[in-house]
């Protein structure tokens, strides 16, 4: 007899086909192991072709070291300058420390993906618990171009559909044409532009964009 606990959760197989259904991620998959009963468990092992097999399981407050040195040695300067949402300076420490031991608690839902004990991947949902999350990214400069990004957006879209979500929100600064092509090929809309406050303090303009799952009538 079919042992039940064999088969995948029923949010797992959702994520599953939300990411198999993406072509340019599904071209890439060499094999796919999702399991979890809802996002803060969602765990995904996953072969990449090119690159080998990565693990993406939420962020824990042990992943701090691992962490810095994606963000400090995994990011050049310009990718640190287009994904902002920290201070790279005196005071990384702490924001990192603060982002991972509270995750949970303040509604950011964050992922890493692990290349053996290297994080290649960070990416998140900010404000989960409400009806537009909003959506940050950042992968490792050795790992760009080879559409880990379609795999991560994807994941995160599954995660906000299953979750019955109204939209996804992000900023993207207009220099940042490689993320601006990727959020429109996954289906965020230019919807106009707007002054943020990055990481450092610092104000600056960018493009925002948002993913509907409810059109506007
Ligand atoms: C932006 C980022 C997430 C994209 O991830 P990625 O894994 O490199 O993206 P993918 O390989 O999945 O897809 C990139 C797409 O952009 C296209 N692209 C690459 N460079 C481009 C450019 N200069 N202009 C236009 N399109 C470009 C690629 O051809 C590909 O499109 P395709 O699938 O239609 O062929 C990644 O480069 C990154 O982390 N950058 C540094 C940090 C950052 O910018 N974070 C986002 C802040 S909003």
């Amino acid at each position: 007899m079919e042992n039940s606990s064999d088969r995948p959760h029923p949010f797992a197989g959702r994520i599953e086909d939300f990411i198999r259904g993406n072509p340019a991620a599904a071209a890439k998959i060499q094999h796919i192991e999702v399991t979890g009963s809802d996002a803060w468990d969602l765990r995904v092992s996953v072969g990449w072709a090119g690159l080998g097999d990565m693990i993406i399981r939420r962020a824990a407050p042990e992943d701090l070291s691992a962490l810095r040195e994606f963000l400090m040695e995994g990011l050049s300067d310009h990718s640190r300058f287009l994904f902002a949402p920290y201070p790279y300076e005196d005071d990384l420490g702490a924001a990192l420390e603060a982002v991972l031991s509270t995750s949970e608690e303040r509604n950011i839902l964050l992922y890493h993906a692990w290349l053996g004990d290297k994080i290649i991947g960070h990416f998140f949902l900010g404000r989960f618990g409400e009806a537009i999350p909003d959506l940050g990214i950042a992968i490792a400069d050795h790992c760009h171009g080879i559409k880990l990004g379609h795999l991560f957006m994807t994941l995160l879209v599954g995660v906000c559909a299953t979750a019955g979500k109204e939209a996804i929100d992000l900023t993207t600064n207009p220099q940042n044409h490689a993320g601006f092509h990727l959020y429109k090929k996954i289906g965020f809309e230019h919807i106009g532009d707007r002054e943020i406050t990055v990481g450092n303090g610092i104000q600056r303009t960018e493009h925002e964009m948002r993913y509907r799952f409810i059109k506007p009538v």
